[in-house]
């Protein structure tokens, strides 16, 4: 099996969870359906795909850490909703379909965004209280989520962006660190998160925080790099989107081969995080690191 079909069993795995998690909780009609719109629009489900992937091959129990994964790809969904309104990227489709935004309003969008973000933190407690992990493990892991999610990981990361849209003069350590938050901090707390809930010691815990900073920094170069090599169809999102925003990006300041180089670099450092692992989790993570170089989506 490809790695992109494995990966697609998985992400059906995490469809099924995501399907009725949102259910029964008192969310009104019409924001519940622009929730559920853009959360079971599809997605490669990578973050809890990642958390779910470090968690198995560390021994830990993945139904268990399911509702946990599930959080992740809530807070990433309400990124890209908030990503696309006209304040921001101005984007008016995503995973294939009219954005939020242009679906339901921009009240709507917003409001969705914010109730995604909240009700992550539901799914996260639920993961004790209701699926039996210990709760030391995820009080701990809800502190690294909320860190990577907060004003010093992605949304610090997104305000960099903003910042430097039509702003010719950022250096590409600028560029980095912008990635290592906007991208990298949630892929990075997925990783970790996996590791924590398993109940791993400090060593594997590192690895998994390594292998997601690589891997993550290599997302993002990859997705400035499908924004201007990929079209529109297969990506689900507008092509050339970043250059006729200005967005600073790795194909923009250092030129599409060179960025390609880079992100292989990156895949190359997550699978050395590896070594001190074998079997068919290992597998899988390697495939992974590799696939988020090669995708075409
Ligand atoms: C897109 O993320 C936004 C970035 C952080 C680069 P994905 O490429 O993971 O989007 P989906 O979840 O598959 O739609
Ligand atoms: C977005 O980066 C990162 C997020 C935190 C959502 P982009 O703006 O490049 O993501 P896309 O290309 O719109 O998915
Ligand atoms: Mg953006
Ligand atoms: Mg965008
Ligand atoms: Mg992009």
């Amino acid at each position: 099996m490809t790695v992109k079909a494995r990966l697609a069993e998985r992400a059906r795995e995490v469809e099924a969870y995501l399907e009725g998690c949102l259910r029964g909780r008192g969310i009104p009609d019409r924001l519940l359906a622009s929730m559920e719109y853009s959360l079971l629009a599809g997605g490669k489900r990578l973050r809890p795909v990642l958390t779910l992937a470090w968690t198995s091959m560390l021994g830990g129990d993945p139904a268990r850490v399911m509702s946990f994964a599930a959080s992740l790809e809530c807070i990433h969904t309400y990124s890209l909703i908030h990503d696309d309104l006209p304040a921001m990227d101005d984007d008016d489709l995503r995973r294939g379909r009219p954005s939020n935004h242009k679906q339901f309003d921009e009240a709507t969008a917003i409001l969705a965004g914010d109730g995604l973000l909240t009700e992550a933190f539901s799914l996260m407690a639920e993961a004790s209280f209701k699926h039996g992990l210990p709760a030391e493990r995820v009080l701990r892991a809800v502190g690294v989520l909320a860190a990577a999610a907060g004003g010093g990981g992605m949304v610090g990361g997104q305000a960099v962006d903003m910042a430097f849209t039509g702003r010719a003069e950022v250096t590409l350590e600028e560029l980095r660190r912008m990635h290592a938050m906007k991208t990298g901090a949630l892929i990075t707390a997925a990783c970790e998160c996996g590791a924590v809930l398993a109940g791993a010691p400090d060593r594997d815990v590192e690895n998994a925080r390594e292998y997601g900073r690589a891997v993550g920094v290599a997302f993002q170069i990859v997705d400035d790099v499908l924004d201007v090599e990929g079209d529109t169809a297969t990506l689900g999102k507008p092509a050339g989107s970043d250059a006729a925003m200005g967005k600073s990006t790795y194909p923009a300041l250092i030129g599409l081969a060179q960025s390609k180089e880079l992100a292989s670099g990156h895949a190359d450092e997550a699978v050395q995080r590896l070594v001190d692992y074998e079997g068919a989790g290992k597998t899988l993570l390697a495939d992974l690191a590799r696939y988020i170089v090669d995708r075409v989506c």
